[in-house]
Order: C-alpha cells, then sequence, then structure tokens
C-alpha cells in the first residue's frame, strides 16, 4: 500500500467492483463481451466459492472510485514437486488512462506476494513479446513458449 500513489488503493475483488468499472479496465485486454449484472454475479459467485484457487487484486482511483488496474493468481495444485502449487498469472490490466503510474507493477507485486504465502514454488504468465520488458522488470525471465489452440 505506501507504494502506491498517492489516490490508489489496493483491495481484493469485491462483489460491487462491476459499477466501479472493473470489466471496462479488462477490455484493455480482449473481448470482455456484454455482461450484466447477473453475469458477473455468477462469475464472482464461483470465484468467491474457490477463494483459495482464485485470487482477484484490484488498484482503484479513490477520487472517482473506479477501478485503474486489475491482475488475477491462480492457484494450481500439481503431483510433481511432492504436490506442488504453481501460480498462473492471469488478466493483468491497467486502464489506458492509468498507465505508466507503476500501478502494473504494484499488481505484479501483489500478486507474486501471494503466490509466495500460499506456497507456490513459481509463478508463471504468458504474455506477448511487447510485454517482456514490463515482465523483467516485475522480476520474471522468460522461459520457454507459449503454445495456444483456440476452439
Ligand atoms: N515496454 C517496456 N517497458 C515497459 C512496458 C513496455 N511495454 N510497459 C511498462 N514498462 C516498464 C515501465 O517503463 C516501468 O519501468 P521503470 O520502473 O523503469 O519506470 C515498469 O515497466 C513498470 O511499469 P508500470 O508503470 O507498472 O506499467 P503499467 O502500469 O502501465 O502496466 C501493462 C503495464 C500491464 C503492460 C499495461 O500497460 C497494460 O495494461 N497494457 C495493456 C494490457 C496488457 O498488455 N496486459 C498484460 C497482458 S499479459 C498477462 O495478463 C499475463
Amino acid at each position: 500500500q505506501s507504494n502506491l500513489h498517492e489516490g490508489y488503493k489496493l483491495y481484493p475483488l469485491r462483489a460491487n467492483d462491476f459499477e466501479r468499472g472493473y470489466l471496462d479496465v479488462l477490455s484493455v485486454l480482449t473481448e470482455v463481451g456484454d455482461h450484466t449484472v447477473e453475469t458477473w454475479n455468477s462469475q464472482f459467485q464461483f470465484m468467491k466459492k474457490h477463494n483459495d484457487t482464485y485470487f482477484t487484486v484490484t488498484i482503484t482511483d479513490e477520487k472517482s472510485d473506479r477501478i485503474a488496474a486489475t491482475g488475477t493468481i491462480l492457484i494450481e495444485h500439481k503431483f510433481v514437486h511432492k504436490n506442488g502449487l504453481v501460480g498462473h498469472i492471469e488478466d493483468i490490466a491497467v486502464d489506458s488512462s492509468h498507465q505508466g503510474k507503476k500501478l502494473g507493477l504494484r499488481i505484479i507485486e501483489a500478486l507474486k506476494f501471494i503466490g509466495q504465502l500460499t506456497g507456490c514454488y513459481k509463478v508463471i504468465l504468458d504474455c506477448s513479446v511487447k510485454n517482456i520488458p514490463f515482465y523483467e522488470k516485475c522480476g520474471f525471465t522468460p522461459k520457454e513458449s507459449q503454445m495456444a489452440w483456440y476452439i
């Protein structure tokens, strides 16, 4: 918290973040689709039920009470590494009007901390080549390659 620019606050995802424009922030990433408060609630409740697996954090711009940035870490349970846990960072998004203020970095730091606290032996993510320098600044190093199969 102390490292955030003044006027910003870090929170776990909250039930009423739909009204704070949470999905608008995600739209910097990809198509979000036409949501209603009901479709939002059903996904929010699913994640809440699995709150040892899904951890979403947000940064709110306190003045406007709107979401400025978000990110998620998913905790995967494995047999390897003696029932090891792996953290997967997903859906990092900073609203375009708030980019370049270290909010992305703060989100990643918070997610890395959650990964450590939950006992993960590593935290990994997929990103575009253009975002590699950002993740390097966040302490990540390139490893192997990403593959995708779209349905
Ligand atoms: N290229 C080079 N350096 C970069 C870039 C970039 N594309 N983006 C940020 N940086 C650097 C900054 O200059 C800063 O460096 P400094 O400490 O030397 O000043 C450092 O990385 C931290 O930058 P932040 O200010 O925290 O970056 P920001 O808050 O703008 O967040 C982000 C970066 C998340 C990439 C944001 O621009 C964004 O939301 N982009 C669109 C969506 C996106 O691409 N999300 C990531 C998808 S990958 C995933 O979700 C796993």
